[in-house]
């Protein structure tokens, strides 16, 4: 078989083990061949290809980044695209697809494979907000470099008697924020889920600094007060059609410093969660991912995606990657509340 590889959306640490144990297998094991379409759908779309064999993956597995490139081209929202990628998959003689991205790449495969497209998908997102499997590669790696910062600015925060606001990534979920503040121990954590109260908040960084130490708060990108209408942050298209979020970092700290009278500063960590190596528990992830994926295109088990659920690799409907967004629930961020302040 010819099989084609893509990798969309945001990039994420892991892209490339995945890429990686698919082409090692399916050439090692199963004899298949491979393609790379670069840059997510705009690859099958444009007919953007690159080698790739054993040759073209050989040293990659800690490298971040995806080596194909990425994109957030949706087939579906450009006249003709889907026809135009059969057309081209039909041309180059590409009898199959891996794709490997978040809900909008999956989106993307899941309506191909009811159109005929033999696909299977293998989950992507530094969020960990997918549903239909317990965790994403890029998480966990993110998660560490979030927590490492935070651990940093707990001493220059104690050192001048400052509040840290840690603006982290999460549009829709609050999963890096909920782990990186647990494990960096910070004092008050900030989902999108739960739209918060500022009075409470200064309320615990108050009572933070009466006890001598300094009030590290961890937030998510996506994060709101209560009174939500209070503020206007982000939320529009860029130039090339993405949401652009970002700020309640930055408004958080000048509301604090207003209302305690003593300094604030945000840090926006931003990409650095995205960028650099993986940590083992990721290339292990994405290892077996890739390495399950490749099982299931050769079985033929089409319109399917791998994914974790609890130690074990399993696959499911690609519809059911992308029916529910998987959010923190009340109970998870209840137990982390108790630490609060
Ligand atoms: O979905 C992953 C993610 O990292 C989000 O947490 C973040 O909001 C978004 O991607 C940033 O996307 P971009 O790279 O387009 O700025």
């Amino acid at each position: 078989m010819r099989i084609g590889v893509l990798t969309g959306g945001g990039d994420c640490p892991g892209l490339n083990a995945v890429i990686r144990a698919v082409v090692r297998k399916g050439v090692g094991t199963y004899g298949h061949e491979f393609v790379g379409f670069k840059d997510g759908w705009k690859g099958p779309l444009e007919g953007l290809t690159k080698p790739l064999g054993v040759q073209e993956v050989r040293g990659i597995l800690p490298r971040g980044g995806t080596i194909l490139g990425s994109s957030r081209t949706n087939p579906f929202k450009i006249e003709g695209g889907v026809e135009q990628i059969k057309k081209n998959l039909a041309e180059m003689g590409v009898d199959a697809l891996i794709a490997i991205g978040g809900e909008d790449t999956l989106g993307v495969a899941t309506k191909l494979h009811e159109l005929g497209v033999q696909v299977v998908g293998v989950p992507k997102t530094i969020d960990n907000d997918l549903g239909a499997t317990d965790y994403t590669f890029g998480f966990d790696t993110a998660v560490n470099i979030a927590m490492e910062a935070i651990d940093r600015l707990h001493t220059t925060a104690e050192s001048h008697h400052r509040t840290v606001v840690v603006e982290v990534m999460g549009r829709h979920a609050g999963w890096i924020a909920l782990h990186s503040g647990l494990a960096g121990g910070a004092n008050v954590i900030l989902i999108p889920e739960r739209p918060f109260d500022l009075e409470k908040v200064v309320d615990h960084v108050e009572n933070r600094f009466r006890t001598n130490y300094s009030p590290i708060i961890v937030v998510s990108e996506g994060a709101v007060p209560a009174e939500g209408d209070m503020i206007t942050l982000g939320g529009e298209l860029d130039a090339f059609g993405h949401v652009r979020l970002g700020g309640i970092g930055t408004w958080l700290a000048e509301q604090i410093e207003k209302r305690t009278g003593k300094e604030a500063r945000a840090v926006v960590l931003g990409h650095t969660q995205r960028g650099g190596t993986p940590t083992a528990f990721d290339r292990v992830l994405a290892t077996r991912f890739g390495l399950h994926a490749i099982d299931a295109a050769h079985e033929g088990d089409w319109g399917k995606m791998v994914g974790l659920a609890g130690t074990d690799i399993v696959r499911v409907p690609l519809i059911e990657a992308t029916r529910e967004l998987k959010t923190v629930p009340v109970e998870k961020y209840s137990e982390a509340e108790v630490l609060f302040g």
